[in-house]
């Protein structure tokens, strides 16, 4: 009974600007996945974790969690061209035994440890599908997506919203079904599953959310690494 962490890192992070992949921009001095794996070790929860790396930075990646904080055996796999097929190449790379297994982004490289311990505790209480969510401040609307001037088509109800976080907990066969499913379905990878909870509901199965953090906030932007920086000094 032990349980798995697949850490996305493969994006390129176009969205910062920066000339290097958003998982080995630094905050603080310490690189962002080297943030989320240590405190994906931290919540001792977790009993091993699968990395997926950036094309040509595998090396990179493992050298960089080569660290005394990260106590866990670490294994990096290339990931794929999109973050579901990323999560798809770490479970093929999952080892024998794990019956739980989290994904998270390494683009939430402040999530709380005892974040990561609700998740594993809710999915070890029983529910097969867990992802962190908080209420959304803003009010929401959907759209028809493109042009300068999108058309308004409604605005649902705040109070039934949630923004989703990672990590996302699951029993290791419901991944698996969730992602195989996924695979024979997604034609392009606009297509593509933004989280993996998504794949388990097309499967018509049931998720459940608990409470998530603001620390575990995703950093997309240039002013995202700004807040998160403030935060670690406090
Ligand atoms: O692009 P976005 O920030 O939504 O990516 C979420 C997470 O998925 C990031 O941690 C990123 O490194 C990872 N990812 C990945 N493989 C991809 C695209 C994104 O592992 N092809």
């Amino acid at each position: 009974m032990t349980t798995l962490a697949i850490l996305t890192a493969a994006g390129s992070g176009a969205r910062l600007g920066r000339h290097l992949p958003k998982a080995l921009v630094e905050l603080g001095g310490v690189p962002l996945v080297l943030h989320a794996a240590r405190r994906l070790a931290a919540s001792r929860v977790v009993d091993a974790l699968v990395v997926t790396a950036p094309d040509g930075s595998g090396d990179v990646v493992a050298r960089t969690l080569a660290d005394p904080a990260v106590t866990v055996p670490v294994t990096v796999v290339d990931g794929g061209p999109t973050r579901q097929a990323s999560v798809a190449a770490g479970l093929a790379a999952a080892g024998t035994g794990h019956d739980v297994v989290i994904v998270h982004d390494a683009a939430r490289p402040l999530v709380p440890p005892d974040l990561v311990q609700r998740v594993v505790a809710a999915v070890r209480a029983g529910h097969d599908a867990v992802v962190p969510g908080l209420p959304v401040t803003d009010t929401v609307k959907q759209v028809a997506p493109g042009g300068d001037a999108e058309l308004v088509l409604s605005t649902p109800d705040r109070a039934g919203l949630r923004a989703v976080q990672t990590p996302q907990g699951f029993t290791r066969d419901l991944l698996e079904r969730a992602h195989k499913a996924g695979q024979d379905r997604s034609g392009s990878e606009a297509d593509a599953a933004t989280d993996d909870a998504g794949l388990v509901e097309a499967l018509g199965e049931p998720v459940h959310m608990v409470r998530g953090d603001a620390a575990a906030a995703k950093i997309t932007t240039e002013r995202d690494l700004r807040i998160a920086a403030l935060e670690l000094e406090d």
